[in-house]
């Protein structure tokens, strides 16, 4: 026997009746797993109580065992063979194994995807068998159950092989073996079916099993090593995680992602061992020491620096949907990614995919059962590895009201690394001082510089205000300039598009230019859409004490009849992808320091309260100030 590594994870998926139940209680008992006498009892049970006994019977009385000592939502079922020790991931409810499979909590090696000689191919088999697809299971046998219901008849196998081959090939599956067994006799399970099935020269299940290999940590992959929790211990503090991938070695430079901080490791500590170690790979615990006191936390992750993860505030990511409420562009969700949860929002529908075909379905939501293409955006940027290069980082799990509501890997897709848009002290760079001080600029113009963000859906009225009160301000001799979407997008944005993450960067310019402006002693008027919370309070960082954000509101049915580009229309034909309000989120402000709303007020009425406003703050103590200002400007 093997050691405790050696042990292999096995799922075992399939519809609801086709005998998944029978076949683990049968596969418990052929290899000796119950206990001495169980089988007996259970059998005499049924004799008295006048049913026929039952091979899950048995899995019942097992799982009653375990629930009697762990309430826990899965359940783990052991049973040994000459090679090596396995566990079957299993789960009390249909809806819990499905929860369990897309959070990761039923981290398999590999899978045995049961179908019913009789039913055949059932749409359960088909979303099962996507869901192995999507997680990236490559271990699979089919067992074609209930042999014994068709008169262990070939041709019938024969049939169903083809039916399954052929649709796992759609998905790009391609399973090890399929294998006709019948559970409830035992066929083809631990020992070979020879008489009732004869014509079958392949490998029993068991068999099988022992030919796969546990999935290998992923040593030779870059080091990932997520923060699980920082404390302190003897006034020396310990960074304490799993190695998901790769190795960490004394000494290195690691930098932690978001924060992008790096530290050297001084020490590396495995629990249990007294001395501290030189390093360690992907599958320890490890606690570790630095060598400088950064910020650290929970949900951070530790790399080297050139091989770093990306930091995005946008993905995509395929999803299997379990929430009874259905998924829709706008609604936000928890996701669990590693050590980490961040609330994100979901930026478009990419794709509704049908499971039976496979074909794209046309729709705007996501319903129960259902998988799709998502795009997400978040409000912090996030770390994360694509899932093919990483299964365990490179996995969601989407969480509503502590309800796990499905679950998702993230595709490589439109991955925009994210990392310079962090302020980072550049090396080298020394910030020359003026020798102008902005009250100065104050007192020469007669008020202070400012920032105006104007936010609001396409057609709320932006533009239209922003030029209004550019000129109300002119005339009362107030220095200004607008700086509105369309236009900047023709010149210093022309490169970016209408994607999360070019919005991101649309603001991220435009937050600084407008920051440098007020900077200059300007009034800048800012009208752009800036769906994205995260990215105005960026903004707001940049212009410091001068940002002042103004909400622009007009709801969208208000804003859809007003359509002065005509673009709501186009959107709506599909014309226009991600157009905000239709297939891509505003997030209205949560605090602004002006809202007008342009449902309920007239342009003229609306002009005039961002003017006093601006008014009211870029002069306000101004003139009573003066003397001392001007103290400070020969200062
Ligand atoms: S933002 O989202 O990055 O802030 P911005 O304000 O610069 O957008 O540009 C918005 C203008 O671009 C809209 O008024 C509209 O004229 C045009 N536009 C073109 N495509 C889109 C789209 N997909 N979503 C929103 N606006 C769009």
């Amino acid at each position: 026997m093997s050691d405790q590594a050696q042990k292999l994870g096995v799922v075992i998926v399939g519809h609801v009746d086709h005998g998944k139940s029978t076949l683990i209680g049968r596969l418990l008992h052929d290899t000796g797993s119950f206990m001495e006498g169980k089988l007996e009892e259970l059998k005499a049970v049924c004799a008295r109580r006048n049913v026929e006994f039952e091979w899950s019977f048995l899995l019942d009385a097992f799982q009653a065992e375990r629930d009697q000592a762990i309430t826990i939502d899965t359940t783990q079922i052991w049973f040994k063979t000459k090679k090596r020790n396995y566990v079957i991931i299993d789960a009390p409810g249909h809806r819990e194994f499905l929860k369990n499979m897309v959070s990761g909590a039923a981290f398999a090696d590999a899978a045995i995807l049961v179908v019913d000689a009789k039913e055949g191919v059932r749409e359960q088999t088909k979303r099962h068998a996507y869901l192995l697809h999507l997680l990236g299971l490559q271990q699979i046998t089919v067992v074609i159950n209930k042999m014994d219901m068709v008169g262990y008849a070939e041709e019938r196998f024969k049939e169903l092989s083809k039916e399954i081959t052929a649709y796992l090939k759609g998905i790009g599956v391609t399973p090890h073996s399929i294998i006709p067994i019948a559970a409830r006799h035992g066929d083809n399970i631990a020992h070979k079916a020879d008489k009732a099935m004869p014509w079958f020269k392949g490998l029993t299940l068991l068999e099988t099993l022992d030919v796969f290999e546990p999935i290998a940590a992923p040593v030779d992959r870059p080091l990932r090593f997520p923060v699980q929790d920082v404390y302190r211990y003897d006034e020396i503090r310990y960074i304490a995680g799993r190695v998901e991938a790769g190795k960490i070695r004394k000494g290195d430079v690691l930098t932690f992602s978001p924060s992008n901080r790096t530290a050297k490791v001084v020490s590396i500590e495995k629990w249990g061992s007294k001395h501290d170690i030189l390093s360690a790979q992907a599958g320890e615990s490890i606690g570790v020491t630095l060598d400088q006191p950064i910020f650290v936390a929970r949900g951070d992750i530790a790399s080297l620096s050139d091989k770093a993860p990306v930091l995005v505030n946008a993905f995509r990511a395929n999803v299997f949907w379990l929430g009874k409420k259905p998924l829709k562009v706008g609604s936000h969700y928890k996701i669990k990614l590693s050590t980490y949860e961040a609330t994100v929002t979901v930026q478009s529908i990419d794709r509704v995919i049908s499971t039976d075909d496979l074909s794209r379905v046309e729709k705007d939501s996501v319903d129960i059962n259902e998988m799709a293409e998502i795009t997400f955006h978040s409000r912090e940027l996030l770390a994360l590895d694509p899932y093919q290069e990483n299964a365990k980082l490179g996995r969601i799990v989407i969480v509503e009201n502590h309800d796990v509501v499905g679950g998702g890997i993230i595709s490589s897709e439109g991955l925009h690394d994210m990392r310079h848009v962090l302020h980072r002290t550049q090396d080298n760079l020394h910030a020359v001082d003026h020798l102008l001080a902005p009250a100065a600029r104050a007192v020469r113009n007669g008020h202070r510089g400012a920032v105006i963000w104007l936010t609001g859906l396409s057609g709320a009225g932006k533009s239209t205000l922003a030029m209004r009160v550019e000129h109300a301000l002119f005339s009362r001799g107030i220095q200004t300039y607008v700086l509105d979407g369309d236009n900047v997008r023709k010149g210093l944005c022309s490169d970016l598009s209408f994607t999360a993450e070019a919005r991101t960067e649309n603001i991220r310019r435009v937050g600084e230019v407008a920051a440098l402006m007020a900077d200059a002693g300007l009034v800048a008027i800012t009208a752009f859409i800036s769906p994205f919370r995260s990215d105005r309070r960026r903004a707001r960082d940049a212009g410091g004490q001068a940002f002042h954000e103004i909400y622009v509101k007009a709801d969208l049915q208000t804003c859809e009849k007003r359509d002065p580009k005509g673009l709501y229309k186009k959107a709506r034909k599909g014309e226009i992808k991600e157009f905000t309000g239709i297939s891509s989120p505003y997030e209205p402000p949560e605090a602004p320091e002006l809202v007008v709303d342009t449902t309920t007020h007239g342009i003229d009425a609306c002009v005039e309260m961002i003017t006093e406003y601006i008014i009211k703050t870029i002069r306000g103590d101004l003139r009573q100030n003066v003397s001392s200002l001007a103290g400070k400007v020969s200062a």
